[in-house]
């Protein structure tokens, strides 16, 4: 009984502590959560220009590692930009409206990010041959580009 009690004193502590983090950082809830995402995204494609630039050691398990998060994450992208007032207007989100009014759009880049991120996938699969690698990690990511220049708000 007393044990339970105290388990669940820390499980509030803990909770209070990670609302009291977001709200400094200012940002909750889906934006948090597709945030974390590209980032983790973003943080292996650097790792994978880097080998490709060769300013580090070329080892395909990394191109690999990439093909697979990018497919992960891809499939996961649509349902990080519900239709809802905080996945919109919520505080920091760099994501356009247009988002949500040309939804069939969007949908087309996720998809062709996905294609592109398994095409990766079996690239890496069949060959080690560094420059087709590079190729088709290079096509992979102009598909974050080409959807950031469209549905991504411009940095300033
Ligand atoms: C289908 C569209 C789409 C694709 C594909 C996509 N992104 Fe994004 N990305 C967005 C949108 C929209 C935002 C803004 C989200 C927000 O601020 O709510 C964003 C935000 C980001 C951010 C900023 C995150 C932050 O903390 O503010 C980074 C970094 C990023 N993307 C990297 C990538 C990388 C790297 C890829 C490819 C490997 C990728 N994205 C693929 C649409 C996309």
């Amino acid at each position: 009984m007393l044990k339970k009690t105290i388990v669940s004193g820390s499980t509030a502590l803990a909770l209070a502590a990670s609302a009291i983090l977001f709200a400094h950082s200012g940002v909750s809830g889906i934006i948090k959560e597709r945030m974390d995402s590209m980032k983790a995204l973003s943080k292996q494609s650097k790792r994978v220009t880097a080998m490709f630039k060769g300013k580090s050691e070329f080892d395909k398990a990394e191109v690999i590692a990439a093909a697979d998060l990018f497919v992960l994450h891809g499939e996961k992208m649509l349902s990080q930009f519900p239709d809802t007032e905080q996945s919109r207007h919520g505080k920091k989100t760099e994501a356009l409206p247009e988002i949500w009014t040309d939804w069939d759009g969007f949908t087309g880049e996720v998809n062709d990010f996905i294609k592109y991120s398994q095409a990766l996938q079996q690239t890496a699969a069949t060959t080690d041959d560094r420059s087709q690698l590079r190729k088709s990690f290079m096509q992979a990511t102009q598909s974050c580009s080409s959807c950031h220049k469209a549905y991504r708000k411009p940095k300033r």
